[in-house]
């Protein structure tokens, strides 16, 4: 429009009314300034409305449009700024009230131990006080271990390379299916027989074990398979211990992991390092027993395989079976952290996402 239309001050205010909006810090500035220029009296519109009706009436027409249209970008400017200085003040409002001067300032983040990890220490610490401790194997093992020493056969299908991950070029060494290779080294460290003509078994009485760690096989990743996972192995080797004390064993570790409520099931399975053979189920905590895409709709969830260790595997490590017996068995990490965290997707515990891990405490 014709600015120069206008009285001078008007003029040089409308020239500055941005600055003079940018400078308003609170309401109260910009309720000044609005006052200012489109008040109801002695503003800078008033003024202008004034101006209007004196003016002679050819220039009316002109002048007023001018003074609408002034008027209104004063109108909107202002209504911006109003709602930004709105928006600042709720926020300046929600920080106060967060701020809590009792709260000490953060500390830094700690790290911790990964739940599967918690989840393996408290299965050892379980079976602890029945006399158990820990014994390691290699994660690279030979067939010999992986295998042949448990009696498995040169044409059973887990030994095929569509199951198993073997090293190129590295004859016999492959990375273990499962974590029983250990009872083969255990058994034939314990079966030597050292200057004095005793084996280590023949001096202790007895050996109990437990091997933790990581085992791989080739499935594909879905919700309850991995190409690598945890197994927890558990095995006694004493006279006379029969499946009755693998079924107490297997009783008390359940309700010590599960709570006294859990409910679990012994069924007849096979091994070929174990007979009889058997595995543990524990009714799906996810779905109750009614089904689910987890329990494959049985209602049950397998979490381990055991059973009397084989005379064979005892005789392959210089163990006479006559004299000595045991039983052993194989727990799935995952399944149990599963179960017992409720979690229906395994693939959480690997893809290491603070916000899941840290409500994983309960598997402490
Ligand atoms: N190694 C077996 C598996 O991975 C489990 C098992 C362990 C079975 C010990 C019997 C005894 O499936």
């Amino acid at each position: 429009m014709e600015l120069s239309l206008l009285p001078n001050d008007i003029q040089e205010a409308h020239r500055d009314f941005p600055a003079s909006l940018a400078g308003c810090a609170d309401l109260d500035a910009l309720m000044r300034l609005k006052g200012a220029f489109v008040g109801r009296d002695g503003s800078h519109a008033a003024r202008l409305m004034d101006l209007l009706k004196a003016a002679p009436k050819e220039q009316k027409r002109e002048l007023g449009a001018a003074v609408n249209t002034l008027k209104q970008q004063w109108e909107e400017a202002l209504k911006t700024r109003q709602g930004e200085l709105e928006q600042a003040r709720q926020r300046d409002a929600a920080l106060a009230k967060a701020w809590d001067p009792d709260l000490p300032p953060p500390l830094p983040t700690r790290g911790a131990l990964h739940p599967l990890n918690r989840l393996m220490e408290r299965m050892v610490d379980v079976f602890r006080p029945l006399g158990y401790h820990v014994e390691e194997g290699p994660e690279a093992e030979t067939e010999a271990h992986n295998f042949d020493g448990l009696n498995i056969p040169q044409d059973h299908p887990a030994r095929g390379s569509a199951d198993t991950f073997y090293f190129k070029g590295q004859d016999g060494l492959l990375l273990r299916t499962h974590t029983s290779p250990v009872q083969v080294r255990v058994l034939r460290r314990i079966g030597a027989r050292g200057a004095d003509g005793l084996s280590e078994l023949e001096r202790s009485g007895g050996i109990r074990f437990l091997a933790p760690g990581r085992v791989y096989r080739k499935d594909e990743i879905d919700p309850t398979h991995s190409p690598m996972f945890h197994q927890v192995e558990g095995m006694i080797v004493g006279k006379g211990i029969g499946m009755h004390h693998l079924k107490g064993t297997l009783a008390y570790a359940m309700k010590a992991l599960f709570g006294p409520g859990a409910d679990v099931r012994f069924r007849p399975s096979y091994f070929p390092f174990v007979e009889p053979g058997a595995e543990m189920d524990v009714r799906c905590p996810l779905c109750g027993g009614a089904g689910c895409r987890v329990c494959k709709s049985s209602g049950w969830v397998e979490l381990l395989g055991a059973g009397l260790l084989h005379p064979n595997i005892l005789a392959m490590a210089g163990i006479d079976p006559a004299v000595w017996s045991g039983f052993a068995f194989g727990m799935g990490v995952e399944r149990t952290a599963m179960m017992v965290s409720q979690t229906p997707d395994l693939r959480l515990f690997f893809e290491n996402d603070q916000r899941f891990l840290k409500t994983m405490g309960g598997l402490d």
